[in-house]
């Protein structure tokens, strides 16, 4: 996948710059466009089937069927993650059916990051693949989930263990539906986009450092920077390796662990979980030299500034159980993803003996 363009486009008689598009060309020669900062009332401009169906779940659809289009047949989803499964691309197949879907059709997730993988997925199995876009309207969606290709359903507790590879047409995100969304999910969201500027950007991370309250306020000049500049992130890393086989492992920095969080804990969000697991990625890095402590600290303090989790009361031994059900364990070696200062990242093989010691001296010094 390549970024083929990334430019800002104009709207209005003013010429007010609106917002920005990213054009990533797929490697079979379709396109697939990234639209940041367009506004929801502009989502029929890109659908040129006269049959469109929004995938989405009850409660989006209760705040935003306003701007669905009016031809658009919708179709509501559970939410929740015990709902990510077969069963529920199953009823919404047969729903299609029944609503005459065709290989004309357009399929759009309109919702958070379990719409998007569901219907991804269902778009990509529905008469063998109809064409599909994304309405992301969480930040954890627009920074991550709506981008890159990963399309699936959990099984029996186990996440995205059904799915495939597929890129939607479009993928347009509108800061302010970010303003509807539980302060909580936003900064589930914010995660990831430090996440992003601690792999590949120092830049990204002093930018939210410097306006973290203003992101929390949903201003949208600072929403557009944050998710057009993870985007470029996770879209250059999947570009140099769709299929996840080195170089996109990275995007899982602090994921190890926060998927193990996730297992002991209830109730924590995936990006609460992943903000315990960047902290104790950067004070392993801190233990093996890759990060000084002035760089551990300013992880941790923009973690909790952004009133993200950066502790846990879970023991190294239960941690380590979880990882080493984790699908990244292979063969006596944990790979993980460690920074390199703010703004780089490696992935470092550690033998699994070494792990409990390291990991213990890490959580005691959080
Ligand atoms: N495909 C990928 O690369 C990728 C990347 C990251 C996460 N994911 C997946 O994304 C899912 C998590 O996504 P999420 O964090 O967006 O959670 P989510 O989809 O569950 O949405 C969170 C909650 O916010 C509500 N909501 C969504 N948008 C809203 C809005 N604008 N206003 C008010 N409420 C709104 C939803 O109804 C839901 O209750 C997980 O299943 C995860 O596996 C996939
Ligand atoms: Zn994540």
């Amino acid at each position: 996948m390549e970024i083929l363009q990334l430019n800002h486009y104009l709207c209005g008689l003013l010429n007010e710059k609106i917002g920005i598009t990213m054009i990533l060309k797929l490697p079979d020669g379709r396109t697939s466009s990234i639209l940041i900062g367009e506004n929801i009332e502009n989502l029929s401009d890109y659908l040129d089937s006269a049959k469109v169906f929004i995938l989405t779940n009850p409660s989006i659809s209760d705040l935003y069927a306003d701007v669905f289009p009016k031809n658009a047949t919708v179709i509501t989803m559970p939410a929740g993650e015990q709902h990510k499964t077969l069963d529920t691309v199953l009823r919404t197949v047969r729903q299609l059916i029944a609503g005459g879907a065709d290989r004309k059709s357009v399929i759009v997730g309109f919702g958070g990051g379990i719409v998007c993988d569901m219907t991804g997925f269902i778009a990509s199995i529905y008469m063998r693949g109809v064409k599909f876009g994304f309405v992301p309207t969480t930040l954890m969606a627009q920074v991550d989930a709506s981008v890159g290709g990963k399309n699936g359903v959990n099984c029996d507790g186990y996440k995205n263990m059904i799915g495939v590879f597929n890129q939607p047409d479009f993928v347009l995100c509108d800061p302010k539906t970010l303003k509807s969304l539980p302060a909580r999910e936003l900064k589930a969201g914010m995660a990831e986009v430090i996440k992003s500027g601690l792999i590949a950007d120092a830049a990204l991370f002093s930018y939210v450092e410097d306006n973290v309250d203003a992101i929390l306020n949903c201003e949208k000049k600072r929403i557009d920077f944050i998710v057009e500049n993870s985007l470029k992130i996770k879209a250059l890393i999947v570009e140099a390796d769709e299929k996840e086989s080195g170089e996109r492992k990275k995007l899982n920095l602090g994921h190890t662990f926060g998927h193990a969080v996730e297992k002991h804990s209830k109730n924590v969000l995936h990006g609460e979980a992943v903000s315990i697991g960047l902290v104790i990625a950067a004070k392993i890095s801190e233990l093996l030299n890759l990060i000084t402590n002035e760089e551990f600290m300013r992880i941790k303090n923009i973690l909790t500034k952004t009133g993200l989790p950066v502790s846990t009361d879970i023991t190294a031994a239960n941690l380590l159980e979880a990882i080493g059900k984790d699908k990244k364990r292979e063969s006596g070696f944990v790979h993980f993803v460690l920074n390199k200062g703010i703004g780089n990242s490696e992935i470092r093989e550690i033998a699994c003996e070494n792990l409990a010691a390291l990991l213990d001296k890490a959580l005691k010094a959080l």
